[in-house]
């Protein structure tokens, strides 16, 4: 793995996201659902890394970190719950198409956020090779972090960081299960062992280990 700071790599990152949402904006009906899978795939694993890698760090080394860190995790909060409520709305229905047009919102404001405050301000206090060091932490998270929206665990340690392993367990089978029934690779079967799965995250968001650390503002109202 390249010793790349960590703002370059949350840069390359939100470029894709922005090349997506361009191709969302543009894309047909047929095509959404492919576009919003691959939007999921790309941002929970960012945002569960930065809730537990980065964002601590800029608590710790920013004295208005905490309110700073506050606000984006209001807006990774609000990504969950959408994602949540687009995934139990059927294609078409016009409460989804609003909900995916303010999900598109909440994501181009979060990278704002992040290019235009959050990312300079860590870039002034820490050196190079913290830089590269906390890129190489991230990383590491985001390559192994939940890949589906949980609304129900914390934003912030410890809650995040313990329930990051069982959720991305869960969310890695079912994004094969997944794949193996849009190939079309005995669909029924596997569509129904995703939704027993999906079942089992769902009540393992609730355990209270995992929804400690929370703020009140993020909390599933
Ligand atoms: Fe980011
Ligand atoms: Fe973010």
């Amino acid at each position: 793995m390249q010793s790349l700071s960590v703002i370059v790599r949350q840069k390359r990152d939100h470029a894709r996201l922005d090349e997506l949402l361009q191709q969302l904006e543009e894309s047909r009906r047929h095509q959404e659902d492919d576009l919003l899978r691959e939007i999921y795939r790309l941002v929970f694993p960012h945002a569960f890394a930065e809730e537990g890698v980065l964002w601590p760090v800029m608590r710790r080394v920013l004295p208005d970190g905490q309110a700073l860190t506050l606000e984006v995790e209001q807006e990774h909060q609000e990504v969950n719950e959408l994602v949540a409520q687009i995934d139990r709305l059927p294609a078409g229905d016009p409460e989804r198409d609003a909900r995916i047009r303010r999900l598109v919102e909440v994501l181009k404001e979060d990278v704002h956020d992040e290019e235009d405050v959050l990312l300079p301000r860590l870039e002034s206090r820490l050196s190079d090779r913290q830089l590269q060091a906390l890129g190489l932490a991230w990383e590491v998270v985001r390559r192994t972090a939940p890949t589906r929206a949980h609304p129900v665990v914390s934003r912030r340690p410890p809650g995040n960081t313990t329930s990051a392993l069982p959720l991305s367990i869960i969310d890695r089978s079912r994004d094969r299960l997944d794949a193996m029934a849009s190939r079309g690779t005995r669909p029924q079967a596997a569509r129904s062992a995703s939704q027993r799965l999906g079942t089992l995250a769902t009540r393992l968001e609730h355990v209270p280990l995992f929804t400690r650390g929370e703020d009140p503002s993020t909390s599933r109202t």
